[in-house]
C-alpha cells in the first residue's frame, strides 16, 4: 500500500491518504497534547506504544463483535485503517467520578457510579470540547437520532467489554473518550484507543497510569502507558 501525501495531522496523530480512496494510513506520533492542545510535549516511544496499544484493543473489540476501523498494523507507528466519514462528537463514558464531571458537579474524585455515565461532548479545540446533548445534536446536523442511538449504545458495549478486560489486570478503567465515523452507511469505531484518551487507575493503590500523568506532571508518562499494555497482556515488541 503507498503512502501518499498527509490528510490531516491531529495533536498526537497523522492521518495519510493511500493509493486505496477507501484506505488511511494513521501515524502515531510522540506528541502528547492536554488541555485542549495548550499544553504539548514530545515523549519518545509513545506513538509506539499506542499504535501497539490501539490494535490490540481494536482487535478484542472486533472479537466481540464491534466493527472497528483497524484493517492492518503496518509499522511500529503506523496502521492502516478503513477511510470513515466522522461524526464531529465524542462519545464519553464514565465508570468512576474524574475530570471534568469533578468539576461541573462539585464530586469527589473517586466516586463510583451506580451505572455508567455517558456523555457526548462537541468535538472543537477552540470551544474546549464543549458537553452537548441529542438536541444539539439533531439540530445542528451532527448526527441523526436512530445514529445517536447507537452511538450511545455501542460506547456502553464496548465499555462492558473493557471493563471485564482491565477488571481482570486490576486495573480501573475510570472513563473514556471514543469516536465513530460511517463508511458505507455503516458506523465504525474510529480514531483510538490509547492510555491518551482514557482513565486507568491501579485497583490497590489507585494510582494513575493513563494521560493525567501527563495534565498534572507527575512523570514516567510512556513508562505507565507500558505498565498497562503489559498487565492486559498487549506485547509491545512485535505486532
Ligand atoms: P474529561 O474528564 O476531561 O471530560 O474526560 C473524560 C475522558 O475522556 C478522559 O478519559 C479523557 C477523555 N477525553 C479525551 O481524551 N479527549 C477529549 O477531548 C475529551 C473531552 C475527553
Ligand atoms: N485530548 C485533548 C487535548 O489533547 C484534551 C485532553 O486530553 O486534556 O488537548
Amino acid at each position: 500500500m503507498e503512502k501518499k501525501d498527509l490528510l490531516t495531522k491531529g495533536k498526537a496523530k497523522e492521518l495519510y491518504r493511500t493509493s486505496d480512496d477507501s484506505k488511511l494510513i494513521m501515524d502515531f506520533t510522540d506528541d502528547t497534547s492536554a488541555f485542549d492542545g495548550k499544553k504539548i510535549e514530545q515523549l519518545a516511544g509513545k506513538g509506539t506504544v499506542n499504535n501497539r496499544f490501539n490494535n490490540f484493543i481494536m482487535k478484542y473489540l472486533d472479537s466481540k463483535g464491534i466493527a472497528c476501523h483497524l484493517l492492518d498494523e503496518l509499522s511500529d507507528r503506523e496502521s492502516l485503517v478503513l477511510s470513515l466519514d466522522m461524526f464531529p462528537i465524542e462519545c464519553v463514558v464514565r465508570n468512576y467520578a474524574a475530570g471534568s464531571i469533578c468539576k461541573r458537579l462539585g464530586l469527589e474524585e473517586g466516586m463510583k457510579f451506580e451505572n455508567p455515565i455517558f456523555e457526548f461532548f462537541y468535538k472543537d479545540d477552540d470551544l474546549g470540547d464543549p458537553m452537548i446533548n441529542d438536541n444539539h445534536i439533531v439540530a445542528f446536523g451532527w448526527a441523526n437520532r436512530e445514529d445517536i442511538k447507537i452511538l450511545e449504545g455501542l460506547t456502553l458495549e464496548i465499555n462492558k467489554h473493557l471493563l471485564e478486560l482491565f477488571d481482570s489486570a486490576d486495573l480501573i478503567l475510570v472513563d473514556f473518550k471514543l469516536e465513530f465515523g460511517k463508511n458505507n452507511n455503516k458506523i465504525f469505531l474510529g480514531d483510538e484507543f490509547t492510555p491518551d484518551g482514557c482513565r486507568v487507575w491501579d485497583k490497590e493503590t489507585k494510582e494513575k497510569l493513563d494521560k493525567d500523568r501527563f495534565r498534572l506532571g507527575l512523570g514516567d508518562v510512556v513508562k505507565s502507558y507500558q505498565e498497562i499494555a503489559y498487565r492486559i497482556g498487549i506485547n509491545l515488541n512485535k505486532p
